[in-house]
This record gives structure tokens, sequence and C-alpha cells, in this order.
């Protein structure tokens, strides 16, 4: 089998990124995860790499002399390296243009809670200081925004009465290792149709 190129984007502990690659050395994954690129020079992600025999790329943005040209270097690589899909886990920065014309509607992000509710940094917490029963995690596309592209998977996580933030993350975490492998192995099976705001799971 023809297995889908896959690249993960991370800035630290890159658990997803290992989950990602265990699910796709198992029997009959349909992708493979060909590289990792860091933003951060001492992310965890980087040595778990080296451990996964994953090639690795460390491009910090300080290094560049603006966003773009970062983007620019990290493009090469993924071309060069034929990635038809990059998979960002637990990447800090908003993907630019650079990125984003490069890769159109092949680029998918993971999010410790069930969008639009609680973007940005510290869903989590979020979700306690809401107050809310239910949260979870969502894959979806990747657009200019925050945590704001069409939606892929989610999966609802209960919040517990005696939860705290690391509670809550742990369950959170342990869905994400399960959903983010699933929607890429939709999305190279083909059955993925972006439709304006809708993602369209084909033969469901
Ligand atoms: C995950 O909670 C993910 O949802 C968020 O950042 C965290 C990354 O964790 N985007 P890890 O690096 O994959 O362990």
């Amino acid at each position: 089998m023809n297995k889908g190129k896959v690249a993960v984007l991370l800035s630290g502990r890159g658990s997803n990124f290992t989950a990602m690659v265990r699910d796709s050395r198992k029997a009959g994954a349909n992708y493979s995860v060909r590289m990792v690129i860091s933003d951060r020079e001492n992310a965890p992600g980087l040595r778990k790499a080296d451990a996964l025999a994953i090639p690795s790329h460390c491009l910090p943005r300080e290094k560049f002399k603006d966003k773009g040209a970062q983007e620019r270097e990290i493009c090469g690589l993924l071309q060069a390296a034929g990635i038809e899909l990059v998979c960002l886990a637990g990447y800090m920065r908003l993907v630019g243009p650079e990125l984003l014309e490069k890769f159109p509607g092949r680029i998918m992000n993971i999010h410790p809670s069930l969008l639009p509710s609680c973007p940005g940094l510290h869903a989590q917490r979020q979700a306690l200081r809401l107050g809310l029963k239910v949260s979870g995690c969502t894959v979806h596309f990747v657009d200019a925004g925050l945590d704001s592209g069409p939606v892929i998977a989610q999966q609802a996580v209960r919040v517990r009465e005696d939860d705290d933030e690391d509670a809550l993350s742990l369950r959170i975490l342990r869905q994400e290792h399960r959903l983010y492998p699933h929607a890429i192995r939709l999305y190279f099976a083909g059955r993925l149709q972006i439709w304006g705001r809708r993602v369209i799971i084909a033969g469901k």
C-alpha cells in the first residue's frame, strides 16, 4: 500500500506525535510519519523523534528574520520530503500565509476542547472556570485564525465534580491520542470533503 506522508509540527512534549507514530506502525495503517519539525530547541518531542527513528529538524523563530522566512524554510523541508499532510501537535504558533498557501486544506490541528468553545491557551482551565459539564477534543483543518478552521472530528469528555486542570487534561489527552490518528486515517482514505465550514465524512 502507498502510505500517506505526514509531517508533524510541534513545540513541546510530543505525546500526540508519539501516538500517531504508534498508530501508523500498526498493520493496515494508511499513513506514515516522515518528519518532525520543532520551533523549540528544547522540545521533548525532538528526543521522542530520535527514539522513534523519525527524522527531525529544529527551526526556531529567532534564527529567521521574520515568520515568512521561517515558514519558507519549513515549506522547503516539507516539499523536499513529498509531505502530503501537515499535522500540528502542540505547535504554539499561528500558521502564516506561506504554509497555508503551499498546503491548502492539508494542515490539521488538535485542540483540547470542543471548539468553538475554549479556543487558545489553557483550554482545560477555561472549561473548568466556565463550569462546563462536558469538554473534550477537536481535530480541525487549519486556517489563518486561532483554532478556527473547519471541524473534522470531536470527542466529548465529561468534566467531573472533583476535576482539577491536570486530571481533566489527562483524560482529554487520552482521547486526543485516539482521535488524531482516526482523523488522519480518514484523510488518507479520501473520506474528508471540505464544504465551506463543514467537513463531510464520506461513506458514513
Ligand atoms: C495537546 O493538548 C493538544 O491538544 C494541544 O497541545 C497539547 C500538545 O500535547 N494543541 P503533546 O505535545 O502532543 O503532548
